[in-house]
Parts: C-alpha cells; structure tokens; sequence
C-alpha cells in the first residue's frame, strides 16, 4: 500500500514525488496520460528542473508511475496536482479536478489524507472537491477522512528554491485536518505554514500570483507611457530599483505566459463576479496586459520603417519564445501573439531558442533559425522577447541587423529598447 499517490505527474507532481520518494515515502504517481507514465517509468522527465537521472534515481528508490486508478485504493494520502485551466470562453475550468477528486472519492478509505494542490478560486476545497467526495464514497470529511488545500509554489527552473526548502501554506478543512496535512508535509518540507483555513490558503497563492499580474502590468503601462514621452523606462527602472525599503522591481516585456500568471487572476475574477463584486485591478491589468504584444508588433513596424524595409517580405527574428528565460515551457507565451501579429503585416517570422524546439502557432509551425550569429545576419529586425542566458549584449549589440529589445538587456547601437 503506497504512503502517498501523487494525481498529475506534471509540474507540481513530478517535484513533489521527487522529495517524497527522497524522504523515504512510499510513492506511486497516477497519471491520465499513457505518455507521461510510460515516460516517467522509462526514466523520462518532461519537466524543467527535473532531469532523467532524477527521474530515473526516483525509480531506482522504489517509484512507479500508472494510468490505474485502482492504486488510489486504499491510499494514506491522495495529493492533487492536475491542471487547472480556462475553458474557451476564458472562464475557470475545473473538469480535470472534478475527473481527479472523483476517482480519488472511489479509491477513498477511512482515515486517508486528500490535499489539493492545483491552484483555485477560495472555495474550492470545501464548496467543490468536498461534496464530490463525499458524496462518491459515503464518508465524510473532516469525520471518516480528513481533506486539505495546500497551494504550490514551484517555480520550474529556480535553482535556489525548491519543494523542500519553499515555505508552504498548509489548511485543513477542520483543526484535525490540517494537524493531518502538517505532519505529512513536514515530513519533507522544512517550513509548513498553517492557514486559518482553506479559503484563506486558496486567496493566498491567488493574492501571490495575482501580485505579480498587477505589477507586471504596471510597469508595462509605465513602459508605453515611457514610450509616448521619450523617457528611457530602463532607467527609471534601474534608478527606482536602487530604494532599499517600499519597491518591488518588476520589468515590462511583451506580456506574461505560463499556466500561472495570466490564468489564475481569471479564477479571482470569476469568484468575484460570481459573487457581485468588482474587481477593477484585475480587468485593468489584463486590459494592459493584452495590449503589450501589440505594441511590440507596431515597434517593430517602425523600426523595419527606419531601416527603410517595407513589413511585407521582412525578414524578422524572435529571440526566445519560452514565456521566461532558460526554460523550454512555451505555455501561453506572448510570443504567439508578436508572432501572429507580423504574421498578418507580411512579415516572415522565424525564431531562435535554444530550449524550445517547436514553436507553432496552432498548426503553423514557424521556422527555427540555427546558428545565432547566422540568424542575425539573415534577419532586417530581432526581436529579444526572453533574456535567455545564452544571449549575452556584447554579441547583439554587434547584430548586423535592427534589434528590438523587450527586455532592456541590451542597449547600444542599432538597439531599441521597447
Ligand atoms: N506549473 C507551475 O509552475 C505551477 C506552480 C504552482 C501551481 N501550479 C498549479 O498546479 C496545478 C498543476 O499544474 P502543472 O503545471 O503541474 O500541470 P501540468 O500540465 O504540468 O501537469 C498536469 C498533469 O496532470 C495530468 N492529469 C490531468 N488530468 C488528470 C486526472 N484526472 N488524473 C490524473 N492526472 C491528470 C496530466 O496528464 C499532466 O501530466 C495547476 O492548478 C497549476 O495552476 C502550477
């Protein structure tokens, strides 16, 4: 019988069964797709900041991977990590949790330990995954089986900070509940933090994420302000930056990606529209948010004029297309949209990565340049949408080409900065 079945071998999953296994639990990851768990059997990682060897050491310890639900029987503790997305109508999309909590409620034994870890609006744990199980197995939370939110905060590709030394918000659905969930965490996770309870744990890690949306937004409005106004917003960034106390830095770019940053502020935003309230910040944020690839597209446009290139048959270059550097994740990246939107001007489009090694937008793949310094030759304009590592501002400072930097990376001859 395994200590802990981990349902999602994704981001979250795959790291949380790593300390798990290292902490000597015995682990078994349950997964939907046949890929992932015949993946992660072979000793395969699909993930950043998890390698093979990781993955294959977590074997050698004693880990398996399966599609079965039947090893949900009987489980100690069922930990939820399965995604949480929007449906098309950009709305929040809980079929996957819905899909996990009801074969973890027919698995369900007296005493077993459920968590849910995919990021949700407050209320979730008790208003939707609670009646689920317990209407699937009969046994009552908080009475037969004890239920916890417990958000994660992996970052992919942090090499500071991991699943182990991450303080992590811990909640219950009673006092017994989250007494439950903090013995287990603490087992392999150095500073459990208890919430009062699993709304205010499920706020929390939106209120974090949502921080970020709303900062970022900020800046990329200072940024098109900055722009209109001839005032070079990498400085006002560098000059505020230097105050000790009462400033966060964040920089403006093409927009946010990822499955985290533009997706959870939409599961806030529905909560409170459900609920009759107005959440202005987050409506203007996006409002902001959505308009930078555009504005990207439109600089780029007048620098192939400056150059004297007409848009139609230009040759442009997106540097990086992950939605953050040195990581190959492409989910939701702004890089769809910049591309799409030279795209429609005429402009031929193609990139350079060294992480990512498809870029499509949706059946449309877009060519992948080779070498760097070849692709910069063969290029009017570059647009440095992602300060992966391997772009360095010496090289694209001597680019013979225009260079259009989103990041404020490089400043110097033939560069404009956003
Ligand atoms: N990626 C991050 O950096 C991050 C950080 C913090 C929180 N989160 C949250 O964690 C949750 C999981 O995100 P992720 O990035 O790990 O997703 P992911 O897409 O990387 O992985 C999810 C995995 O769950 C599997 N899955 C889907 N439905 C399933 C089901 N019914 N039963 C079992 N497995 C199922 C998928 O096949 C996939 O392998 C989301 O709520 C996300 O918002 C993600």
């Amino acid at each position: 019988m395994p200590d802990v079945v981990v349902m999602g071998l994704g981001h979250v999953g795959l790291p949380l069964v790593q300390e798990a296994t290292s902490a000597g639990l015995a682990t078994v990851g349950y997964d939907v797709s046949e890929e992932v768990v015949a993946g992660v059997n072979a000793g395969r990682s699909h993930v950043g900041g998890v390698s093979d060897a990781d993955v294959t050491a977590m074997v050698a310890g004693g880990f398996r991977a399966t599609g079965d639900p039947r090893v949900l029987d009987g489980a100690r503790t069922v930990l939820i990590c399965v995604p949480t997305g929007l449906t098309a109508s950009g709305t929040p999309d809980l079929a996957q949790v819905e899909a996990a909590t009801t074969a973890a409620a027919r698995g369900l034994s007296p005493g077993t330990l459920v968590v849910l870890e995919s990021t949700s609006y407050p209320g979730t744990t008790d208003g939707f995954v609670r009646p689920l199980l317990e209407r699937i197995s009969g046994l009552r939370a908080g009475h037969d089986f004890h239920l916890a939110f417990s958000p994660q905060r992996i970052d992919p590709g942090n090499r500071e900070w991991g699943v182990r030394n991450t303080p992590k918000i811990v909640s219950g659905y009673t006092a017994k509940c989250a007494k439950r969930a903090i013995a287990f965490y603490s087992r392999f996770v150095e500073n459990p933090v208890l919430s009062r309870g699993t709304r205010e744990a499920e706020m929390a890690k939106l209120l974090e994420n949502t921080y970020r949306y709303v900062n970022i937004a900020l800046v990329d409005e200072v940024a098109l302000f900055c722009a209109e106004s001839g005032i070079d917003v990498w400085d006002v960034l560098h000059c505020a930056g230097t105050k000790p106390f009462g400033f966060a830095s964040f920089r403006p770019g093409a927009g946010v990606g990822g499955h985290c940053i533009p997706v959870d502020p939409r599961y806030l935003a529905a909560q409170a529209e459900a609920q009759g309230f107005s959440f202005r910040m987050l409506a203007a944020a996006q409002d902001v948010l959505t308009r930078m690839p555009g504005h990207v597209v439109g600089r780029t446009l007048e620098l192939l004029d400056e150059i004297d290139v007409k848009p139609a048959g230009s040759r442009v270059l997106l540097l990086g297309v992950s939605y953050k550097p040195d990581v190959a994740d492409v989910r939701e990246t702004p890089a769809v949209a910049v591309a799409s939107g030279l795209l429609s001007a005429g402009a031929e489009v193609s990139y350079h990565d060294p992480y990512v090694e498809h870029f499509a937008l949706g059946a449309q793949p877009v060519p992948r340049a080779g070498e760097l310094d070849e692709a910069l030759r063969e290029a009017d304009v570059a647009i440095l949408l992602q300060e992966h590592t391997e772009y360095d501002a010496a090289s694209l400072n001597r680019a013979p080409c225009a260079v259009l930097d989103t990041r404020g990376l490089v400043a110097g001859r033939g560069v404009t900065l956003l």
